[in-house]
């Protein structure tokens, strides 16, 4: 097998390869005692610019789980901290910025990346090609909403409030805000492409929090660009959202190859939603495999089913990996979507 014709790759681009390929969003980290004992004493960001650190954190779910597709260990804000935004990953809370970003006096700030910038991240991503072999590697970065959402409220938030008083009550600022950004974004995702990813997914983890009219309105045409960005770049474009049930069709509008569905939209009806011409990605509960194994199993069959319908499936949870969560439990995920006959 060639890493052109790997299952994940097939199923980006539309094809039913002989089994369903499966990775995991956050299979990097955190549930992993590998991880935990590498990470001990060095800081999370700290880690994401630490060429050794990113690949060896990238390979651990791999050896461990035989995932069909590696996700390169970094997170959505190292962009910004390479550019330097003031802004940290506080350990249980999430990115937390120093000056949250209200004023056009602080688009200054959000220049163009240099390939200088991430020079360890880029190198990195070169190491891991080699040693990934026929496994593709996806690379990654925050969409607008998801990233301009930390930096107005300057950490995590429930309901964007703040964000969206911005985008009500200054849409010319928004505009250009996110505009700023979306030049990062698709500037972070081409560098990891040109040096070696096989595939990017644009996280825009929060965008559920909009209506549809919002999203179309002040966040669609940022996301698009963003992936219009690297389109020229020739490799699958996957979008993903928590709660986009709502916005399935419009974010795969936005330029998608692949999108990711969380768990809460079975996964047929997603595929309706979406349309035709793209694949899907998805969707057991995070919190399933917490459960008896026959039980993950039946839930994951069911996904498996309602994927038939899709011109490409690639399972995955709905969100990311808890960090409670028992290896062991994915370990035997993986292997029984492995088995799984969806011919
Ligand atoms: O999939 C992977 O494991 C690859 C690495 C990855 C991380 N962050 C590492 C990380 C990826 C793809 C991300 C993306 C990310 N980061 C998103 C989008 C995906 C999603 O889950 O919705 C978002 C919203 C963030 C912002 C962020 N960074 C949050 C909410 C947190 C968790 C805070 C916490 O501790 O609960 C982080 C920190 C983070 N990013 C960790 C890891 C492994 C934990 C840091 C640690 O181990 O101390």
């Amino acid at each position: 097998m060639t890493l052109n014709d790997s299952a994940f790759l097939q199923a980006c681009r539309g094809q039913r390869p002989a089994h369903t390929p499966v990775w995991f969003m956050r299979q990097a980290g955190r549930s992993l005692p590998e991880y935990l004992a590498l990470r001990e004493g060095t800081a999370m960001l700290e880690s994401c610019f630490r060429t050794d650190m990113v690949v060896e954190i990238t390979m651990q779910p791999v050896r461990r789980y035989g995932v069909d597709a590696a996700i390169f260990f970094s997170d959505i804000v190292v962009p910004l901290k390479a550019i330097g935004v003031d802004l940290d990953i506080v350990p249980g809370t999430g990115p937390v910025v120093a000056e949250p970003v209200r004023s056009w006096a602080q688009l200054d700030q959000f220049r163009d990346i240099d390939a200088d910038d991430v020079t360890p991240i880029t190198d990195a991503v070169k190491a891991l090609v080699g040693e990934l072999g026929s496994t593709p590697l996806i690379g990654f970065a925050g969409a607008p909403f998801t990233l301009a959402s930390y930096l107005v409220e300057g950490g995590p938030s429930r309901d964007h409030r703040l964000t969206k008083q911005l985008m009500y009550s200054d849409p010319q600022l928004w505009h250009a805000l996110l505009g700023r950004i979306a030049a990062i974004a698709g500037q972070f995702l081409r560098l990891q492409v040109e040096a070696g990813a096989s595939a990017v997914q644009l996280f825009d983890s929060w965008a559920g929090a909009l209506s549809l009219a919002d999203y179309d309105t002040y966040v669609k045409p940022h996301s698009a660009a963003v992936l219009a960005s690297v389109a020229d770049l020739g490799v699958p474009r996957i979008h993903f959202g928590v709660g986009t049930g709502e916005l399935l069709h419009s974010m795969g509008d936005a330029g998608a190859d692949v999108v990711g569905v969380d768990w809460r939209v079975p996964l047929d009806e997603a595929v309706r939603r979406v349309g035709p011409g793209r694949a899907v990605q998805g969707n057991l509960d995070p919190t399933a495999v917490f459960a008896p194994t026959e039980f993950v199993h039946a839930r994951a069959a069911e996904v498996l089913e309602a994927g038939r319908s899709a011109e490409g499936h690639i399972f995955n949870l709905g969100h990311g990996v808890l960090p409670a969560t028992d290896p062991d439990a994915l370990a035997r995920l993986v292997d029984f979507v492995h088995e799984y006959d969806v011919s």
